[in-house]
């Protein structure tokens, strides 16, 4: 069976993923990939539904996170595992890291259910790279009011929200080196670009 490859990009809020996504779309099809560009909470009709209540609607830490893990499942069954199927590259906007590192890290959400969720939900489906926009949490508040005039529950945290959001992004990378791509984004956008290509290039060996 062809199998794809899957790309998540994660990092807090600010850190300038979502500058890199198209960017990188471009690169996996200038090398003749079918490229499916996704996003979490999201990616289906029943997922966006979902991340409109998650990004505007104040609700208990689990909840929040059983909700995140029931548009996960709905995304991988019906668009991430068939796309990767078929051979498609996925390049997704977020996936179960940002659960443990919004839930768990931010919210305190118990680390064993989310291991739970993840083993169910996924169902196998891992990324093979992620790539992580790592940010000071003050660089990154600077950027999001500057770029969002209407802050959603998660962008209008405080600084020790995100200290321990990050934190627990660099704890799930740590534990797999191998899967995840650390990126400095103090740096430029170019110089950024560059070290993503790199990373990539691996995927293709
Ligand atoms: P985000 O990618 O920041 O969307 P946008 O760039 O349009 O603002 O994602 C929305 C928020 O959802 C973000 O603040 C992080 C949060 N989130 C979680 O808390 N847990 C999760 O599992 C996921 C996928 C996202």
């Amino acid at each position: 069976m062809t199998t794809g490859k899957f790309i998540s990009l994660e990092g807090i809020d600010g850190a300038g993923k979502s500058t890199h996504l198209n960017p990188i779309a471009e690169w996996v099809r200038a090398r003749g990939h079918e490229v499916l560009v996704t996003r979490e909470p999201g990616g289906t009709p029943l997922g966006e539904s979902l991340r409109q209540l998650l990004l505007h609607q104040s609700m208990d830490p689990d909840t929040e996170a059983l909700v995140m893990f029931a548009a996960r499942r709905e995304h991988v069954l019906k668009v991430i595992a068939p796309a990767l199927q078929r051979g498609a590259w996925v390049i997704s906007d977020r996936y179960t890291d940002a659960s443990f590192a919004y839930q768990g890290g931010g919210r305190g959400v118990s680390l064993a259910h989310l291991s739970y969720l993840e083993s169910w939900v996924e169902g196998g489906v891992r990324p093979h790279l992620t790539l992580l926009f790592d940010l000071d949490p003050i660089e990154a508040r600077k950027r999001v009011l500057k770029g969002t005039p209407h802050p959603d529950r998660f962008e209008r945290e405080q600084d020790a929200f995100f200290n321990q959001v990050r934190a627990a992004y660099l704890a799930r990378a740590a534990a797999e080196p191998r899967r995840f791509h650390i990126l400095d984004s103090s740096q430029t956008p170019e110089t950024i670009f560059a070290q993503v290509c790199l990373a990539l290039e691996g995927l293709t060996r």
